[in-house]
Protein backbone atom coordinates (compact mmCIF):
# COMPACT_ATOMS: atom_id res chain seq x y z
CA UNK A 1 0.00 0.00 0.00
CA UNK A 2 2.54 2.38 0.80
CA UNK A 3 4.86 1.43 -2.13
CA UNK A 4 1.75 2.04 -4.47
CA UNK A 5 1.02 5.20 -2.94
CA UNK A 6 4.89 6.06 -3.22
CA UNK A 7 5.03 5.40 -7.18
CA UNK A 8 1.58 7.18 -7.76
CA UNK A 9 3.13 9.99 -6.11
CA UNK A 10 6.38 9.88 -7.77
CA UNK A 11 3.97 10.22 -11.42
CA UNK A 12 2.27 13.13 -10.30
CA UNK A 13 5.34 14.95 -9.71
CA UNK A 14 6.70 14.15 -12.50
CA UNK A 15 4.31 16.17 -14.23
CA UNK A 16 4.49 19.35 -11.97
CA UNK A 17 7.21 22.74 -12.95
CA UNK A 18 10.59 22.92 -11.27
CA UNK A 19 9.39 25.38 -8.72
CA UNK A 20 6.80 23.09 -7.80
CA UNK A 21 8.62 20.03 -8.01
CA UNK A 22 11.06 21.19 -5.69
CA UNK A 23 8.18 21.91 -3.05
CA UNK A 24 6.44 18.58 -4.08
CA UNK A 25 9.36 16.28 -3.59
CA UNK A 26 10.19 18.32 0.03
CA UNK A 27 6.59 17.49 1.20
CA UNK A 28 6.27 13.99 -1.05
CA UNK A 29 9.25 13.01 1.11
CA UNK A 30 8.12 14.32 4.32
CA UNK A 31 4.71 11.98 3.93
CA UNK A 32 7.15 9.36 4.81
CA UNK A 33 8.75 10.70 7.11
CA UNK A 34 7.31 13.51 10.05
CA UNK A 35 5.77 16.58 8.59
CA UNK A 36 6.09 19.57 10.90
CA UNK A 37 4.40 22.95 10.02
CA UNK A 38 4.88 26.05 11.81
CA UNK A 39 2.23 28.93 10.31
CA UNK A 40 2.88 32.93 11.65
CA UNK A 41 -0.07 34.73 11.10
CA UNK A 42 -0.88 38.47 11.20
CA UNK A 43 -3.33 41.08 11.06
CA UNK A 44 -4.07 40.69 7.31
CA UNK A 45 -5.24 36.83 7.44
CA UNK A 46 -7.82 38.62 9.63
CA UNK A 47 -8.22 41.80 7.19
CA UNK A 48 -11.14 39.98 4.95
CA UNK A 49 -13.41 39.32 7.91
CA UNK A 50 -13.47 43.40 8.20
CA UNK A 51 -10.95 43.66 11.24
CA UNK A 52 -8.43 46.50 10.01
CA UNK A 53 -4.60 45.91 9.89
CA UNK A 54 -2.52 48.02 12.11
CA UNK A 55 -0.40 49.77 9.38
CA UNK A 56 -2.05 49.22 6.04
CA UNK A 57 -4.06 51.64 4.32
CA UNK A 58 -6.77 52.25 6.87
CA UNK A 59 -4.80 50.68 9.42
CA UNK A 60 -5.44 51.51 13.09
CA UNK A 61 -2.10 53.00 13.12
CA UNK A 62 -2.27 55.08 10.63
CA UNK A 63 -5.38 56.73 12.32
CA UNK A 64 -4.59 56.59 16.01
CA UNK A 65 -1.43 56.99 18.20
CA UNK A 66 -0.38 53.53 19.82
CA UNK A 67 1.13 55.69 22.66
CA UNK A 68 -2.46 56.35 23.77
CA UNK A 69 -3.96 53.40 23.39
CA UNK A 70 -1.94 50.28 23.84
CA UNK A 71 1.15 51.02 26.17
CA UNK A 72 0.86 50.54 30.31
CA UNK A 73 1.29 54.26 30.16
CA UNK A 74 -1.72 55.16 28.18
CA UNK A 75 -3.72 52.51 30.48
CA UNK A 76 -2.31 54.47 33.25
CA UNK A 77 -3.71 58.17 32.72
CA UNK A 78 -6.41 57.23 30.62
CA UNK A 79 -8.03 53.93 31.40
CA UNK A 80 -11.32 54.86 29.81
CA UNK A 81 -10.17 56.15 26.74
CA UNK A 82 -8.81 52.61 26.58
CA UNK A 83 -11.00 50.45 27.23
CA UNK A 84 -13.04 51.91 24.88
CA UNK A 85 -11.27 51.60 22.31
CA UNK A 86 -11.06 47.17 23.02
CA UNK A 87 -14.39 47.59 23.86
CA UNK A 88 -15.14 48.90 20.12
CA UNK A 89 -12.76 45.93 18.99
CA UNK A 90 -14.37 43.35 20.91
CA UNK A 91 -17.83 44.48 19.61
CA UNK A 92 -16.30 44.24 15.70
CA UNK A 93 -14.82 40.63 16.06
CA UNK A 94 -17.75 39.71 17.75
CA UNK A 95 -19.51 40.53 14.61
CA UNK A 96 -16.86 39.25 12.27
CA UNK A 97 -16.92 35.51 10.71
CA UNK A 98 -13.53 33.75 10.22
CA UNK A 99 -12.57 33.58 6.52
CA UNK A 100 -11.10 31.12 4.11
CA UNK A 101 -7.80 31.86 5.36
CA UNK A 102 -9.20 31.16 8.96
CA UNK A 103 -10.65 27.95 7.59
CA UNK A 104 -7.64 26.89 5.40
CA UNK A 105 -5.15 27.46 8.12
CA UNK A 106 -7.49 24.90 10.28
CA UNK A 107 -7.99 22.44 7.82
CA UNK A 108 -3.97 22.14 7.96
CA UNK A 109 -3.53 22.06 11.80
CA UNK A 110 -5.78 18.95 11.44
CA UNK A 111 -3.88 16.80 8.32
CA UNK A 112 -0.61 17.98 9.92
CA UNK A 113 1.25 15.18 12.36
CA UNK A 114 3.04 18.33 14.49
CA UNK A 115 1.60 21.82 13.63
CA UNK A 116 1.73 25.46 15.79
CA UNK A 117 0.12 28.67 14.58
CA UNK A 118 1.81 31.50 16.04
CA UNK A 119 -0.52 34.37 15.52
CA UNK A 120 0.12 37.69 16.53
CA UNK A 121 -3.87 38.63 16.18
CA UNK A 122 -5.99 38.82 19.68
CA UNK A 123 -9.21 38.24 17.38
CA UNK A 124 -10.66 34.67 18.20
CA UNK A 125 -11.06 33.94 14.70
CA UNK A 126 -8.50 31.37 14.27
CA UNK A 127 -10.26 29.21 17.23
CA UNK A 128 -13.61 29.56 15.77
CA UNK A 129 -12.30 28.39 12.57
CA UNK A 130 -12.17 25.08 14.65
CA UNK A 131 -8.32 25.59 15.63
CA UNK A 132 -7.84 23.67 18.61
CA UNK A 133 -6.39 25.77 21.97
CA UNK A 134 -3.67 23.29 22.38
CA UNK A 135 -1.89 23.88 18.58
CA UNK A 136 -2.31 27.92 18.78
CA UNK A 137 -0.17 30.24 20.84
CA UNK A 138 -1.84 33.55 20.43
CA UNK A 139 1.33 35.55 21.24
CA UNK A 140 0.17 39.03 21.54
CA UNK A 141 -2.45 38.14 24.01
CA UNK A 142 -6.68 37.59 23.57
CA UNK A 143 -8.94 40.66 23.59
CA UNK A 144 -11.22 38.76 24.94
CA UNK A 145 -9.49 38.19 28.12
CA UNK A 146 -10.05 40.58 31.41
CA UNK A 147 -7.23 40.93 33.59
CA UNK A 148 -6.38 42.30 36.66
CA UNK A 149 -3.60 45.45 36.61
CA UNK A 150 -2.72 44.42 40.21
CA UNK A 151 -3.10 40.65 40.17
CA UNK A 152 -2.78 37.40 38.70
CA UNK A 153 -6.40 37.58 38.13
CA UNK A 154 -8.06 37.02 34.98
CA UNK A 155 -11.24 35.73 33.21
CA UNK A 156 -12.43 34.92 29.66
CA UNK A 157 -16.00 35.37 30.04
CA UNK A 158 -18.12 36.50 26.93
CA UNK A 159 -21.11 37.04 28.60
CA UNK A 160 -20.01 38.94 31.48
CA UNK A 161 -17.63 41.16 29.50
CA UNK A 162 -20.72 42.09 27.26
CA UNK A 163 -22.67 43.10 29.82
CA UNK A 164 -20.27 45.20 31.65
CA UNK A 165 -19.51 46.30 27.61
CA UNK A 166 -22.92 47.67 27.46
CA UNK A 167 -22.88 49.41 30.77
CA UNK A 168 -19.56 51.54 29.88
CA UNK A 169 -18.07 50.62 33.67
CA UNK A 170 -14.34 49.83 33.66
CA UNK A 171 -14.51 46.23 34.88
CA UNK A 172 -12.87 45.78 38.63
CA UNK A 173 -10.56 42.88 40.14
CA UNK A 174 -13.46 40.61 41.73
CA UNK A 175 -9.66 39.51 44.07
CA UNK A 176 -8.09 42.56 44.59
CA UNK A 177 -10.29 45.73 43.39
CA UNK A 178 -8.15 47.16 41.13
CA UNK A 179 -8.82 48.05 37.48
CA UNK A 180 -8.82 45.20 35.28
CA UNK A 181 -7.42 45.81 32.00
CA UNK A 182 -7.55 43.75 28.23
CA UNK A 183 -5.34 40.49 28.00
CA UNK A 184 -3.33 41.43 25.36
CA UNK A 185 0.58 42.68 24.97
CA UNK A 186 1.09 46.43 24.97
CA UNK A 187 4.13 48.04 23.88
CA UNK A 188 6.90 47.92 26.09
CA UNK A 189 5.54 45.03 27.72
CA UNK A 190 7.06 41.35 27.94
CA UNK A 191 5.33 38.52 25.70
CA UNK A 192 3.47 36.44 28.25
CA UNK A 193 5.83 33.76 29.20
CA UNK A 194 3.81 30.68 29.03
CA UNK A 195 2.95 30.92 25.59
CA UNK A 196 6.79 31.52 25.00
CA UNK A 197 7.71 28.84 26.43
CA UNK A 198 5.02 27.01 23.59
CA UNK A 199 6.89 28.44 20.80
CA UNK A 200 10.22 27.86 22.20
CA UNK A 201 9.44 24.22 22.77
CA UNK A 202 8.26 23.44 19.53
CA UNK A 203 11.15 24.88 17.62
CA UNK A 204 13.47 23.18 20.15
CA UNK A 205 12.02 20.10 18.95
CA UNK A 206 13.35 20.21 15.83
CA UNK A 207 12.94 22.31 12.53
CA UNK A 208 9.90 22.73 10.53
CA UNK A 209 9.37 20.97 6.60
CA UNK A 210 7.29 24.10 6.12
CA UNK A 211 6.81 27.81 7.34
CA UNK A 212 4.30 29.95 6.46
CA UNK A 213 3.51 33.08 7.11
CA UNK A 214 0.64 34.89 6.23
CA UNK A 215 -0.70 38.69 6.77
CA UNK A 216 2.29 40.40 8.53
CA UNK A 217 4.73 42.87 7.73
CA UNK A 218 7.04 40.91 10.59
CA UNK A 219 7.88 44.18 12.62
CA UNK A 220 8.94 42.42 15.37
CA UNK A 221 12.74 40.59 15.13
CA UNK A 222 10.91 37.43 16.87
CA UNK A 223 8.52 36.42 13.85
CA UNK A 224 11.37 36.80 11.78
CA UNK A 225 13.85 34.88 13.75
CA UNK A 226 10.74 32.34 14.06
CA UNK A 227 10.06 32.14 10.54
CA UNK A 228 13.86 31.62 9.88
CA UNK A 229 15.27 29.20 12.32
CA UNK A 230 12.21 27.18 12.09
CA UNK A 231 12.95 26.86 8.13
CA UNK A 232 16.96 26.52 8.64
CA UNK A 233 17.08 22.70 7.34
CA UNK A 234 15.23 24.06 3.93
CA UNK A 235 12.27 23.28 5.17
CA UNK A 236 10.16 26.01 2.14
CA UNK A 237 9.16 29.45 3.65
CA UNK A 238 5.99 30.23 2.07
CA UNK A 239 5.21 33.96 2.40
CA UNK A 240 1.44 35.36 1.98
CA UNK A 241 1.14 38.72 1.43
CA UNK A 242 0.58 41.58 -1.41
CA UNK A 243 3.31 43.38 0.25
CA UNK A 244 7.25 43.02 0.82
CA UNK A 245 8.06 42.33 4.12
CA UNK A 246 11.76 41.68 5.20
CA UNK A 247 11.07 37.72 5.14
CA UNK A 248 9.95 38.08 1.36
CA UNK A 249 13.72 37.86 0.53
CA UNK A 250 14.05 34.37 2.29
CA UNK A 251 11.09 33.03 1.16
CA UNK A 252 10.95 29.95 -1.11
CA UNK A 253 7.88 30.87 -2.54
CA UNK A 254 6.03 34.11 -2.50
CA UNK A 255 2.71 34.50 -3.05
CA UNK A 256 1.47 38.24 -3.33
CA UNK A 257 -2.06 37.83 -2.81
CA UNK A 258 -4.89 38.42 -0.41
CA UNK A 259 -4.76 35.55 2.14
CA UNK A 260 -8.49 34.33 1.80
CA UNK A 261 -7.07 33.42 -1.68
CA UNK A 262 -3.67 31.71 -1.32
CA UNK A 263 -3.69 29.83 1.86
CA UNK A 264 -7.28 27.83 0.78
CA UNK A 265 -4.83 27.16 -2.65
CA UNK A 266 -1.91 25.73 -1.17
CA UNK A 267 -3.37 23.58 1.70
CA UNK A 268 -5.42 22.11 -1.65
CA UNK A 269 -2.31 21.69 -2.87
CA UNK A 270 -0.74 20.10 -0.02
CA UNK A 271 -3.57 17.70 0.97
CA UNK A 272 -4.34 16.62 -3.02
CA UNK A 273 -0.70 15.76 -3.03
CA UNK A 274 -1.49 13.71 0.64
CA UNK A 275 1.30 15.46 2.26
CA UNK A 276 -0.38 16.59 5.16
CA UNK A 277 -2.70 13.02 4.93
P1 LIG B 1 0.30 44.97 10.25
O1 LIG B 1 -0.85 45.89 10.16
O2 LIG B 1 1.62 45.53 10.64
O3 LIG B 1 0.52 44.24 8.85
C1 LIG B 1 -0.52 43.68 8.13
C2 LIG B 1 0.10 42.97 6.95
O4 LIG B 1 -0.92 42.26 6.29
C3 LIG B 1 0.76 43.88 5.92
O5 LIG B 1 2.03 43.37 5.58
C4 LIG B 1 -0.18 43.81 4.72
O6 LIG B 1 0.51 43.91 3.49
C5 LIG B 1 -0.78 42.44 4.90
N1 LIG B 1 -2.13 42.27 4.34
C6 LIG B 1 -3.11 43.18 4.24
N2 LIG B 1 -4.22 42.62 3.73
C7 LIG B 1 -3.93 41.32 3.52
C8 LIG B 1 -4.65 40.20 3.03
N3 LIG B 1 -5.94 40.31 2.66
N4 LIG B 1 -4.03 39.00 2.95
C9 LIG B 1 -2.73 38.88 3.34
N5 LIG B 1 -2.01 39.90 3.82
C10 LIG B 1 -2.58 41.10 3.91
O7 LIG B 1 -0.13 43.77 11.20
P2 LIG B 1 0.79 42.75 11.99
O8 LIG B 1 2.01 42.42 11.21
O9 LIG B 1 -0.07 41.64 12.44
O10 LIG B 1 0.78 44.33 18.12
O11 LIG B 1 1.21 43.62 13.21
C11 LIG B 1 1.96 43.04 14.23
C12 LIG B 1 1.62 43.67 15.54
O12 LIG B 1 1.77 45.09 15.46
C13 LIG B 1 0.19 43.49 16.00
O13 LIG B 1 -0.03 42.26 16.64
C14 LIG B 1 0.00 44.63 16.94
C15 LIG B 1 0.64 45.72 16.12
O14 LIG B 1 1.09 46.82 16.82
C16 LIG B 1 0.47 44.87 19.29
O15 LIG B 1 -0.51 45.57 19.44
C17 LIG B 1 1.41 44.49 20.38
Amino acid sequence: MWQAERELATLSLAALKPAERRFGNRCFFSIFTFVRVLVLTGAGVSAESGIPTFRGKDGYWRNFDPSKLATPEAFARDPQLVWEWYRERRQRIRNARPNPAHEAVARLAQRTNEFLLVTQNVDDLHARAGIPAEKMVQIHGDIFVTRCSGCDFERRDYEHEYEQEQEHVIPRCSKCDALTRPGVVWFGEQLPWNELQRVENYLDRGASDLVIIAGTTATFGYIVDWALWSSRDGGELIEVNPEETPLSRFATRLLREPAAVALPRIVDELTNWGVAL
